[in-house]
């Protein structure tokens, strides 16, 4: 099957971070640090993702800064024609890394915000004085003069920040802050008791940015992820699988998105193996939720199947234990009414103990 090409993908270079983020996105079973691609095997993989068509590399982790190699990854992206983009915490970074990253080319820099002051901040990342490091590093991002973006995940426990959080993202001279309400994958769903907001905090989320929105036009872009549990309607997860976005993992693996190894009948190539091209194309896990062939009813004959493309595959898998289903975040879904019972149960646990993200192992374990 020949499909348009990827837009974006996404480099997740190591599973390593100085974080524990009850949230983080990378899967439980973390990527071990000896099996890494080399410099040389990420150059290929982004010359081959300019070959194929990819316009935007976000460089990601884990931590990307954990890479000694990171300058010079950006400079080969950059020399492929990639738009490059740092999605980081800062820790690892200081003012000499940040201009060399400059001088090899770096387009744009995400940097993440846990909260808004160093209790919270430093709480939910698992990490003394972070906070502090980060607002030293976001003053050398602007004296730079970086493009960048504030990455605020918001859940229960720090959504009572948002404000501050959109002021702050104003004062670092930030163009856009992504205000993303925890997704319920990996180590976020060992951690839904904690984190799982409200209904009434999810609603006065959308009025804050609501409001944000129409007094900052022109100064500050907010991109915003609502509280799925609380929706009627999923998000267009990935902007359908297969459709816009590839994922390569530390270790080489490809992946529609961040949570797919999730699904267990799914097999995933490695470009180790195989060409980039030849796995977007032609790899199994691509094409399996790919298109709207797949879509059960209600999708199926529903108007709004272009636009949410069914939902999240993961979520499906997670909640549902079939990643072939109607995104139960869905108000059609025959099975709506698991999520609201979850999103009630979890908001009201009165439990605010994190489990932290584990660090990932170094050598393969033996099996003697
Ligand atoms: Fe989206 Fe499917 Fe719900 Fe329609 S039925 S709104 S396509 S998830
Ligand atoms: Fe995998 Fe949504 S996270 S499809």
């Amino acid at each position: 099957m020949t499909a348009n090409p990827p837009i974006a993908m996404l480099a997740e270079l190591t599973h390593r971070c100085p974080l524990s983020c009850p949230y983080c996105s990378n899967p439980v079973e973390l990527a071990r640090i000896d099996s890494e691609l080399s410099t040389e095997e990420w150059v290929s993989v982004f010359q081959q993702a300019a070959a194929l068509g990819v316009l935007q590399l976000h460089l990601s982790g884990g931590e990307p800064a954990s890479r000694r190699d990171l300058t010079d990854l950006v400079k080969a992206a950059r020399d492929a024609g990639l738009y490059t983009n740092l999605i980081t915490s800062g820790i690892g970074l200081n003012e000499r890394r940040l201009k060399e990253l400059d001088a090899a080319g770096l387009d744009h820099v995400q940097l993440s915000l846990q909260g808004t002051d160093a209790e919270m901040a430093d709480r939910i990342g698992g990490y003394k004085r972070g906070f502090e490091r980060k607002m030293a590093v976001s003053e050398w991002i602007s004296a730079i003069g970086f493009p960048l973006t504030l990455n605020f995940v918001m859940h229960r426990q720090n959504l009572h920040q948002l404000e501050t959080a959109i002021q702050m993202a104003v004062d670092m001279g930030a163009r856009r802050i992504e205000v993303a309400t925890v997704q319920f994958h990996g180590w976020a769903m060992q951690n839904r008791n904690a984190l799982m907001p409200s209904r009434d905090q999810a609603r006065e989320a959308s009025r804050i940015v609501a409001e944000a929105r129409a007094r900052l036009k022109g100064t500050l872009v907010i991109d915003y992820v609502p509280a799925d549990y609380h929706a009627n309607y999923p998000k267009p997860c990935m902007g359908g699988w297969a459709s816009t976005g590839i994922n390569v993992a530390p270790d080489g693996i490809v992946l529609p998105c961040h949570a797919a190894q999730t699904i267990p009948h799914l097999k995933f190539d490695n470009v180790r193996d195989l060409p980039l091209a030849e796995i977007w194309h032609n790899g199994s896990a691509f094409n399996a939720y790919r298109g709207t062939d797949w879509m059960p009813e209600p999708c199926q004959s529903c108007d709004r199947k272009e636009i949410d493309f069914g939902g999240c595959r993961c979520q499906a898998m997670a909640l549902l234990g079939d990643p072939a289903a109607t995104d139960p975040v869905c108000v059609k879904s025959p099975r709506h009414e698991v999520v609201a019972q979850l999103a009630e149960g979890f908001s009201s646990s009165g439990s605010d103990e994190l489990s932290y993200r584990a660090q990932p192992p170094k050598l393969e374990p033996t099996t003697q």
